[in-house]
């Protein structure tokens, strides 16, 4: 198993995808809009065929949380109806699909970290469509392994470290949500996870316990509010106040869920894979950033 599809091409994970891949001697091959999209299942199946591959990690999605309450249906094209199709692509040709998925299935009111088995509840239109796609994913192919992550950054794209140092650079004070918790997840450090769960499959083979959902997140846990702390005392440079502010302080569309730790202790027993801490995480990602 060499030959890895990696949709999503130019996102923020797909991107770690290329450097962590190579590092576990796997070859990416990437596609991303306009030759690769799901609303064009035709050109899905022409690329999947031209690849070849020999597994497919799906992290094209639609992510942006709050467009999708208005637009459902187009969200639920990308995160369900194409997961679907690629099960069936995997399934056709025998291979493991690695289908990439959200700590926003949960509503957050367990108050304490949820893991695998606890049932999910999402609470907006996003955490629905992309269910939705976990349950077409492993329904789709015997050899399907959804991942949950959560909070995801990286050096490239919009994510909220860009968006923090790019507001610190022009404001004196920020106000930043302090009652939702989770764990800020570097792109980087989930593509080696992902890497790392591939070369188990290769090594050992696929086995029916990799049938199933899994979560992986950086270790430890902050709130918008603290990991924002974090950011600034980490780059360096001009450091904004941040205000702590709450949940109803700042409406947004898309209702998110206030408390969505995720366990990964499943990980690291079946994979015997672990994600550094969330301050290791911005860390890496901060020295990417140059
Ligand atoms: N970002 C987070 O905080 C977060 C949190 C939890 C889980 N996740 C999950 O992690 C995975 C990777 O997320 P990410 O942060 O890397 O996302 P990202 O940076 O937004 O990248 C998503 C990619 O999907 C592509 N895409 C969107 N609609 C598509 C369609 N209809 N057909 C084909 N490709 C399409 C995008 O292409 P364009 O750029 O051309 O639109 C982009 O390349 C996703 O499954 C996401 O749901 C993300």
């Amino acid at each position: 198993m060499r030959r890895i599809l990696v949709t999503g091409q130019g996102g923020q994970l797909a991107t770690g995808l290329t450097d962590a891949l190579p590092a576990r001697d796997f070859t990416p091959l990437l596609v991303g809009q306009p030759d690769f999209d799901f609303v064009d299942p035709a050109g899905v199946a022409r690329a999947f065929a031209a690849a070849r591959p020999e597994a497919v990690v799906n992290c094209a999605a639609w992510t942006a949380v709050d467009a999708a309450e208005d637009q459902e249906p187009a969200a639920f094209l990308a995160n369900a109806l194409g997961p679907a199709q690629l099960a069936g692509l995997c399934a056709a040709a025998d291979i493991p699909l690695i289908q990439v998925s959200t700590d926003y299935v949960f509503d957050g009111a367990k108050g304490a970290p949820y893991d695998e088995a606890d049932p999910p509840a999402p609470v907006s239109a996003y955490g629905r469509t992309k269910l939705a796609g976990e349950w077409a994913a492993l329904a789709g192919n015997p050899r399907t392994l959804v991942l949950r992550t959560a909070w995801v950054h990286a050096p490239v794209g919009r994510n909220f470290v860009d968006t923090m140092l790019r507001l610190g650079a022009e404001r004196e004070e920020l106000r930043v949500v302090a009652d939702q918790r989770g764990a800020p997840t570097a792109a980087p450090d989930l593509a080696d996870a992902i890497a790392g769960i591939l070369a188990v499959i290769r090594d050992a083979g696929w086995q029916p316990a990799h049938r199933s959902v899994f979560h992986a997140v950086n270790a430890g846990e902050t709130t918008w509010h603290g990991f924002a702390e974090a950011i600034f005392a980490m780059a360096g440079g001009k450091r904004p106040r941040v205000v702590p502010i709450a949940t109803s302080d700042y409406p947004t569309k898309a209702h998110r869920p206030a408390d969505s730790r995720l366990l990964t202790r499943k990980l690291a027993e079946v994979f015997g894979v672990t994600l550094p801490s969330w301050e290791d995480g911005l860390r890496r990602v901060l020295a990417a950033r140059g």
